[in-house]
């Protein structure tokens, strides 16, 4: 089994990670979309919506699981035996940062190889930051969500 792992705060989840999530599949068995949980980071939305939201765009594939976890993403990892951490990258900031969390976690987990997908460039504006920005100033954000916040 090809087990990987997606995670993110997913704050909410866009349709920028949603491409990421739908180009994976072909490669994985498995992929869990693990909504990663820091008691000292305030988020927008409430876990229970983030992992609600998920599960209703990914209702109709029986590969992607939704999943809470606390701590580090290699421990995580090794909890549901996924070899594999998936992360998308927009632009190169998104890569120079990355690259150094990547290393940080093959270091931690040499078994847990690190892939990135690109995302498409007319996606590649698009995050969660800019959804939250625009739901707090009542403008809109249905282009990138592909649900009600
Ligand atoms: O894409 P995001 O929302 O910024 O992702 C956040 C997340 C959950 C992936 C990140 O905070 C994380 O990896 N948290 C777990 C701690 C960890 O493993 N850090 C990397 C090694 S130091």
């Amino acid at each position: 089994m090809r087990i990987a792992v997606f995670p993110g705060s997913f704050d909410p989840l866009t349709i920028g990670h949603e491409e990421i999530i739908r180009k994976a599949l072909p490669l994985f068995d498995k992929i869990y979309v693990a909504i990663g949980e820091n008691a000292n980071k305030k988020y927008c939305f409430p876990l229970e919506k983030r992992q609600q939201w998920i599960r209703q765009v990914f209702a109709h594939e029986p590969a992607v699981e939704v999943a809470v976890y606390k701590g580090l993403t290699v421990d995580f990892c090794r909890e549901v035996n996924a070899h594999f951490i998936l992360r998308g990258l927009r632009n190169s900031m998104d890569f120079q940062y990355e690259k150094d969390i990547a290393e940080a976690n093959r270091r931690l987990a040499p078994e847990v190889e690190t892939i990135f997908l690109l995302s498409s460039p007319e996606l590649a504006h698009v995050s969660s930051s800019l959804v939250r920005e625009l739901y707090h100033h009542q403008g809109n954000y249905s282009e990138y969500v592909s649900f009600e916040l």
